[in-house]
């Protein structure tokens, strides 16, 4: 298939996809639910990134041969080039925004919580699914180049990136370390103190979870110790343009942003199901996998166990980069009720490890672990041949494996531009390893077909 029809196939889907949710939410007479994600689209709660002029400028800081590509075609063209190439998808109302960022009546354009929760899989974006796409470095980074030439102020993102790390990896960020690097600065009543930056802080790249998990969770994060709340899910807020006013002023927003989030369903698999072999699957994970999984359906329970570090075995980076003080201290802050929202959690203990996330929908969330080091469910099932390096397709699905098609490498190419390092996975790189999780080393060669089949089901 050509790019274009490719194209325009997408659209199409983003558009029918979107609309079906906000006609579904409204059906279901859950009016907040959809007036979540209308926030989500429409509201800055940050200082604006980029205007309009820069967006449509950025094609000229890119290599050839796509510049020259970029320079004989259409803006429009030009537009869904730029957002292929950050990872972002075009709006469905008007393919000239994007779902990830918000533009306002001025052109100024400011991302959302959406830059890195919205994404799309084989083409399809679905609502409450992460953006494995979102190419946050390369974007702030050109972004920088065209604001030099047009002679413009930096924003917080510019300046912010040459203190530390976006994201190293395409489709994932340092998002955990913003959030601590942040907090430093703010009192448990989120009032801004001066106090000197950090210079210890262990960088790392997450892959953010699948939203539709979210009402199922009691602890939110890969190590589960944030009991969940709309004032938990305002983090992201905490740039220094926003003071406590701020949070007050915008907490009934955010309560219907997390009821939207609440009210999200996982992605369905759109392709066959072999169910006589999923069926055989159910049995085998039932045995082996459920007890940290839970089980689903109807009668379905999550248990959100929490697995200690050595019986895991995946990468320890994130687990080690938050001191138990620091979880503490978002706890006891505004955003945890000054410690009352920490009753709610199921895990009472301070965590030891990471939590078994609910598999709903997880045909649809590669790439897979806390730091998105696998890329399909295929290599989850089997740790010896997962890849040592590895980059992903645009938008292409493999459905025999499950998750990402990608090209793998014994190693990522030596001396790359830094545009074109972000599109591979090294997993040699400090808290990217793809190691652990052995348990389905237990099973058979059919056993794991099963499974595989079965997990398309969930
Ligand atoms: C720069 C990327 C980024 C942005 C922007 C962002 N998040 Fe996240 N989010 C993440 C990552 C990464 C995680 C996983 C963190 C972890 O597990 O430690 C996460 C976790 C979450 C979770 C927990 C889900 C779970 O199952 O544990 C929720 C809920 C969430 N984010 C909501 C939001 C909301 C609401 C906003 C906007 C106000 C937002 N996020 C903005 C990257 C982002
Ligand atoms: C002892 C508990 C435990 C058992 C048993 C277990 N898992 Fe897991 N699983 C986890 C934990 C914890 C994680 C999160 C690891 C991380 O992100 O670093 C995980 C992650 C996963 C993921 C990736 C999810 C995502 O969204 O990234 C998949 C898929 C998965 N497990 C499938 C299975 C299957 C299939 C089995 C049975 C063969 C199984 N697990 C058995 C604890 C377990």
């Amino acid at each position: 298939m050509s790019r274009s029809n490719l194209a325009v196939r997408t659209q199409v889907a983003v558009v029918a996809t979107l609309a079906t949710v906000l006609a579904c939410g409204a059906a279901r007479g859950t009016e907040s639910a959809a007036d979540g994600l209308g926030l989500l689209l429409t509201r800055n709660y940050l200082p604006p990134d980029f205007d309009q002029e820069v967006f449509d400028e950025l094609w000229t800081t890119w290599p050839e041969p796509l510049r020259g590509r970029a320079a004989a075609a259409p803006v429009e063209e030009r537009r869904r080039m730029a957002m292929e190439r950050y990872g972002l998808d075009p709006h469905p109302d008007d393919p000239s925004r994007s779902l990830q960022y918000v533009r306002g009546a001025d052109g100024a354009w400011t991302m959302s919580c959406l830059a890195c929760h919205q994404g799309q899989v084989a083409g399809r974006v679905v609502p409450g699914l992460p953006n494995s796409n979102y190419a946050l470095e390369t974007l702030t980074e050109e972004v920088r180049l065209v604001k030099v030439k047009q002679r413009k102020a930096f924003g917080h993102m510019d300046v912010g990136s040459l203190l530390l790390p976006l994201g190293t990896t395409n489709g994932t960020t340092n998002a955990v370390i913003f959030g601590v690097a942040l907090m430093r600065h703010r009192d448990a009543g989120l009032n801004i103190v001066q106090r000197p930056p950090r210079f210890d802080l262990v960088h790392h790249d997450m892959d953010a979870p699948a939203w539709w998990h979210y009402r199922k969770r009691t602890g939110l994060y890969a190590d589960g110790f944030a009991p969940k709340g709309h004032r938990m899910l305002m983090q992201f807020l905490l740039v220094k343009e926003n003071g406590p006013e701020k949070f007050a002023e915008w907490e009934d927003e955010f309560r219907r942003i997390e009821s939207w989030i609440e009210s999200l369903e996982p992605a369905r698999w759109p392709w066959a199901i072999d169910t006589a072999l999923a069926g055989r699957g159910r049995g085998v994970f039932e045995n082996h996998c459920a007890s940290c999984h839970g089980t689903y359906g109807p009668d379905g329970n999550y248990p959100e166990r929490m697995v200690e570090l050595d019986v895991i075995g995946t990468d320890r980076v994130r687990f080690d980069s938050l001191t138990q003080k620091e979880r503490g201290e978002l706890n006891e802050s505004w955003f945890g009720h000054r410690g009352r929202d920490a009753a709610r959690l199921r895990n009472q203990e301070p965590p030891t490890g990471y939590v078994a996330p609910p598999l709903d929908g997880v045909w649809a969330t590669a790439p897979y672990f806390h730091n998105g080091s696998v890329p399909t469910l295929w290599h989850v099932l089997h740790p010896d041949e997962r890849p040592a390096a590895w980059q992903r397709t645009h938008s292409g699905y493999d459905q025999a494996r499950v998750g990402l098609e990608i090209v793998a490498a014994e190693a990522a190419p030596a001396k790359l531009p830094s545009a074109e390092r972000r599109t591979w996975f090294d997993t040699s790189k400090p808290g990217k390893s793809a190691a652990g999780h052995d348990f389905p080393e237990a099973l058979s060669a059919d056993e794991k077909a099963a499974v595989l089949e079965y997990l398309k089901t969930l």
